[in-house]
């Protein structure tokens, strides 16, 4: 099935070395247990372990339709925990992740941007099973017809192949569409290939390996395949995972017109897709589901700064939550008790409450000095810096007198030091240079309260 493929629906952002790149999974043992230092992760065991609980859940299905929510301080890990729990998920489970300002576009509703978002974490595995002719190509006669325009041309009139299985051969005959398609994929005897009898799409599987062509040519760039077995006509199944925004866009795009090559071929950018679009795939993924020819795979919505979400776009996740196709929420936040956005009520982390209600909630906590010094350790081997034992102490210092983000920083300014003055390793100098160069938050306000009446305050 050469150019049968799923596309992932995840959305890969181009990464050199980001802030989480270190992390490569949970970190947990078979038990669910968490390890002290594994997979890139450190210490904050309890918030692991727990989301090591969420992530077997949703990969057997039961949790589709829930909250949860990581709070914690700036810096402990939560962005960290979830980018942790979509590496254990693997690439099949979709995945999105989004900022709570996203939802503030001028070109979309807020509600849009939110709902648009849902349904690209949720996967559909289609099966179908199609009437195929397939087999390796024995004998290929085209007969040509002069254009209807142009007499000095030959077009293609109808073919006749002959294909043969381990079991049979047969040959057949096809109209000018697969003349054509032959010709221009420049199919010759020897290749495997399957012809779909409803739609009539020829695909290339590759060179037989049974073939004269298979058998000599050692130069053939082609993938080699053994001969089909069985029947030349038969019925296949076809396997292929869209996301429930994806089939929202082939048929908004069907609508207007073009079908689903012009998903290809550019065309029209749906910017809104209207809720009758929606209504109509939701009825056809539920009757798909209940034949038994498509299953549901729930992914996760992870929404990171969730207090940056307004009270609008939290009743309209609480509405949605309820309805049946929905994947697993999961937000993240760094505030106390706050005013929800757009109102004056005060609320835990700024959410409603009956959304806090409904959802379980991971907390996690400030790194002691030795977890903060084993993740600057982690993250020096991932930006490939040199660290004497000194500087990784001095560094470990200034994380936890100032912050773990704030040492972060520190540790490639003080490389990039280091390389300056070509020092082979960073030490502890290249630390405190860097470090007296450069102000932490504690600093920088204090330096903002020395000089408050010479700033600018417009
Ligand atoms: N337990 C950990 N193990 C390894 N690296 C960690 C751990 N916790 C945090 N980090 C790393 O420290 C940095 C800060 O963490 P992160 O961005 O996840 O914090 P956060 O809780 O999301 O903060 P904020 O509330 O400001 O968004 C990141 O580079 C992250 O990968
Ligand atoms: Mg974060």
């Amino acid at each position: 099935m050469a150019t049968i493929r799923e596309v992932p629906s995840k959305v890969r952002r181009f990464e050199r070395i980001g802030a989480h790149t270190h992390v490569k999974g949970l970190g947990l043992d078979k038990d669910l247990n968490a390890v002290k230092v594994k997979d890139g992760l450190v210490g904050q065991e309890k918030a692991r372990e727990a989301a090591g609980l969420v992530v077997q859940m949703i990969k057997e299905g039961k949790l589709s339709g829930k909250t949860i929510i990581l709070a914690g301080p700036p810096g402990t890990g939560k962005t960290a925990l979830a980018v942790a729990v979509s590496r254990e998920l693997g690439p099949n489970v979709p995945f999105i992740q989004m900022s709570g300002s996203e939802v503030y576009s001028s070109e979309r509703k807020k509600t849009e941007v939110l709902l648009g978002a849902i349904r690209k974490c949720i996967g559909v595995e289609i099966h179908e099973m199609r009437k195929v002719y397939e087999g390796e190509l024995k004998a290929i006669d085209i007969k040509t017809t002069a254009h209807p325009y142009n007499p000095y041309q030959k077009v293609p009139e109808s073919i006749r192949l002959t294909l043969k299985t381990e079991k049979e051969e047969k040959t057949i005959e096809a109209g000018a569409s697969i003349a054509q398609q032959i010709m221009q994929e420049n199919i010759s005897e020897g290749s495997v290939i399957q012809i779909d009898a409803e739609t009539g799409r020829v695909v290339d599987l590759g060179l037989s390996l049974e073939s004269a062509k298979g058998k000599s040519y050692d130069v053939d760039t082609r993938r080699k395949i053994p001969r089909p077995p069985g029947k030349v006509m038969k019925e296949k199944e076809f396997v292929y995972t869209l996301t429930l925004a994806d089939m929202d866009e082939i048929n908004a795009r069907r609508r207007l017109g073009g079908g689903i090559f012009s998903m290809f071929m550019g065309g029209s950018e749906t910017k809104e897709i209207d809720t009758e679009v929606r209504t109509a795939v939701d009825e056809s993924v539920k009757k798909l589901v209940d034949e038994g020819k498509a299953f549901i795979h729930p992914g996760v919505l992870f929404i990171d700064d969730s207090h940056l979400l307004d009270l609008e776009a939290f009743s309209f996740l609480g509405r949605a939550i309820e309805s049946e196709l929905v994947p697993i929420i999961i937000l993240a936040t760094n505030r106390g008790v706050t005013t929800i956005r757009g109102t004056d009520v005060r609320s835990p982390m700024g959410f409603p409450l009956d959304l806090i209600d409904r959802s379980v909630i991971i907390a996690t906590h400030e790194y002691d000095p030795e977890s903060i010094g084993e993740i600057l350790r982690i993250r020096s081997e991932e930006e490939k810096v040199d660290l004497e034992k000194k500087a990784l102490k001095k560094l470990t210092e200034v994380g936890a007198k100032s912050s773990l983000r704030y040492s972060v920083q520190i540790l490639s300014l003080a490389a990039q030091n280091a390389r300056t003055m070509k020092h082979k390793k960073v030490s502890a100098a290249d630390v405190e240079r860097v470090d007296s160069l450069f102000m932490d938050i504690g600093e920088a306000a204090e330096h903002l309260r020395k000089y408050e009446e010479k700033m600018m305050m417009h």
